[in-house]
């Protein structure tokens, strides 16, 4: 593959202005984050309490899971962000993939310093993506449990709708049909829903003096049955261990419980992540030719501003090799073959709007990964499809159609990286959320929706302004209009807006996407070859 030469213009006014902007964005992304490790008010009092029961925190708890030297990759860490009256940094729960006796392994562990754990509807929708996620590239799960269970204020939506509780115990039971282990550790009071992610556990390690399990806790079952009991003596470890059964093993503290739990996961007989034996194509990796840090500069500061997508993949492949695909033709898309971290895939990448050529050439090229059995990466950044009377002339519905068909029915591994604008269907052709991509990250200059603020604005007056009909709209109200209509847009179509709803699988520094994208693609790589769809390339 011949390497891919940059035209970037590293000393130019315009590669300065973009990269001090983008360093702002890194550093508001990085302060966030933090923020979601151990910020909040109310959290300062309740992580001192945590520290006073001699409890670890919980990302130090997975730290003291997972092998030494290897990588945690964290998932959705500003779920629920602005949300909940700020009262939930990272939805109060941590979810990502870790490392235990070189197998990659899903975590979910609840965060007992917010809210005590408790499930809010985006804790759930974490809990249960990670669950998926495991599901599709047939890993285990280790469950590090510190829950007070259902979010009871907002119990209407957590507990009785598809994908809310009790699809998280669904998944459960399923996933242990399919062979994957499941382990928990039990780190605190686990009442009623949270009783039962232990209990359908394959085995469990209780904490002495921490971890208890009970349907209902004291307060219920002295307002049931007017028993008065202690919560050791209702549900303590010791009970579980020794009397009832619910649990394998009993640990005195939280060290001698990662050691047993780390003992047990060498006996799940588990694929562990090993690039030399895979049926995705693998040679030694080799660094981009190009320091991902120059994205920073090449990511124009004004969104209105195309970036060339070219220059960012010399910025994430081995080498900056590439082997574009039909490079003279449909060039509003780049589609062609690389390496990421030694793995064979497809890279299709947007320039911008899609035209009828570049749609059909994006099916072209689905057709070719899919009856070569190559992994496809999508990197978005359109405004969506070609309008106007000479595209529609030109069938851009039906030629948009086949790609969006085409992306639906791709059976290889398909992983998205939202690197600029998700608009429109657009946004769909280019596999987005709804097209079920294993993996999705959004780098924090994205935006995400229908259209740009620009457009809505135009397009919802036009609308608002016919349906009054002919009845007198004074310049005030129509600038009232205006100015609604784009803070809304702007507001929804902020990636922080998106990734606090779980839209995506989390915001990331674009200088950390090669290593997320090589991570979650070793995870396909130790599976079966998928069984192959039709082979059949149909020249558009
Ligand atoms: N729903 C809503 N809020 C909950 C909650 C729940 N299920 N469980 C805990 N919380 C909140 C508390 O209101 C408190 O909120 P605050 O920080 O705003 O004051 C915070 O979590 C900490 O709870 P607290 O009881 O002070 O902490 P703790 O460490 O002493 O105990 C639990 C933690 C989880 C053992 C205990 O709160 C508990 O038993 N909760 C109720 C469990 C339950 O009945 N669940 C039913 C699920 S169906």
């Amino acid at each position: 593959m011949n390497r891919i030469t940059s035209r970037v213009d590293l000393k130019s006014e315009e590669f300065a202005t973009n990269q001090a902007k983008y360093q702002d964005e890194v550093r508001t992304l990085q302060e966030r984050q933090q923020w979601a490790i151990d910020g909040g008010e109310k959290r300062q009092r309740s992580i001192e309490r945590h520290h006073g029961r001699g409890k670890v925190m919980v990302r130090d708890r997975i730290d003291l899971v997972t092998d030494d030297n290897t990588p945690f990759l964290e998932l959705s860490t500003l779920g629920a962000y602005g949300q909940y009256n700020d009262e939930a940094p990272g939805a109060g729960i941590v979810t990502g993939i870790g490392v235990v006796h070189g197998v990659p392994w899903v975590f979910i562990a609840n965060d007992a310093t917010v809210k005590g754990g408790s499930l809010l509807p985006v804790s759930i929708k974490k809990h249960v993506r990670a669950q998926d996620i495991a599901l599709e590239n047939e890993m285990g799960i280790i469950y590090l449990v510190d829950s007070g269970g259902a979010f009871l204020p907002l119990q209407d939506e957590i507990f009785p709708d598809k994908d809310h509780f009790g699809g998280s115990f669904y998944r459960q039971a399923r996933m242990s049909a399919r062979g994957l282990p499941q382990l928990s550790v039990v780190l605190g009071g686990c009442t009623a829903g949270g009783a039962y992610v232990p209990a359908l556990s394959d085995e469990v390690i209780m904490v002495e003096g921490i971890g208890r399990i009970f349907l209902g806790g004291p307060p219920i079952v002295k307002a049931a049955l007017g028993e008065i009991i202690e919560p050791d003596d209702l549900g303590g470890a010791v009970l579980h261990t020794r009397t009832s059964g619910v649990s394998d093993y009993i640990a005195d503290n939280e060290r001698e419980a990662y050691g047993k739990l780390r003992e047990i996961c060498e006996t799940t007989n588990q694929r562990r992540i090993d690039t030399g034996s895979s049926w995705i194509d693998w040679t030694e990796p080799e660094a981009p030719a190009y320091p991902a840090e120059e994205i920073y500069g090449i990511v124009s500061a004004d969104d209105r501003i195309p970036f060339d997508a070219t220059e960012i993949i010399a910025r994430l492949v081995d080498g900056s090799r590439f082997a574009a695909f039909k490079p003279e033709w449909g060039d509003s898309i780049v589609c062609g073959f690389a390496r990421i971290w030694g793995h064979l895939v497809g890279v299709i990448a947007n320039n911008g709007v899609i035209f009828s050529e570049s749609a059909l050439k994006a099916t072209h090229f689905i057709e070719l990964c899919e009856q070569r059995r190559v992994p496809l990466i999508f990197l978005q950044n359109t405004s969506g499809y070609m309008v106007g009377s000479d595209s529609e002339k030109g069938g851009i519905a039906k030629n948009g159609a086949k790609m969006v068909a085409a992306v639906a029915n791709a059976t290889v591994p398909r992983y998205t990286v939202l690197i600029g604008g998700a608009y429109g269907a657009g946004n769909y052709g280019m596999c987005g959320r709804g097209f079920n991509p294993r993996f999705l990250f959004a780098w924090p200059n994205s935006r995400i929706a229908t259209m740009a603020a620009d457009t809505a604005e135009t397009v919802l007056v036009d609308i608002r302004v016919g349906g009054m009909k002919g009845a007198e709209t004074t310049d005030a109200e129509l600038a009232e209009i205006r100015r609604h209509i784009r803070e809304q847009y702007e507001t929804q179509s902020d990636p922080y807006y998106a990734t606090s709803r779980l839209w995506d699988d989390g915001l990331i520094d674009p200088v950390d996407t090669r290593d997320a994208l090589g991570l979650v693609i070793s995870l396909a790589a130790r599976q079966d070859k998928p069984e192959s769809g039709p082979g059949l390339v149909y020249r558009m």
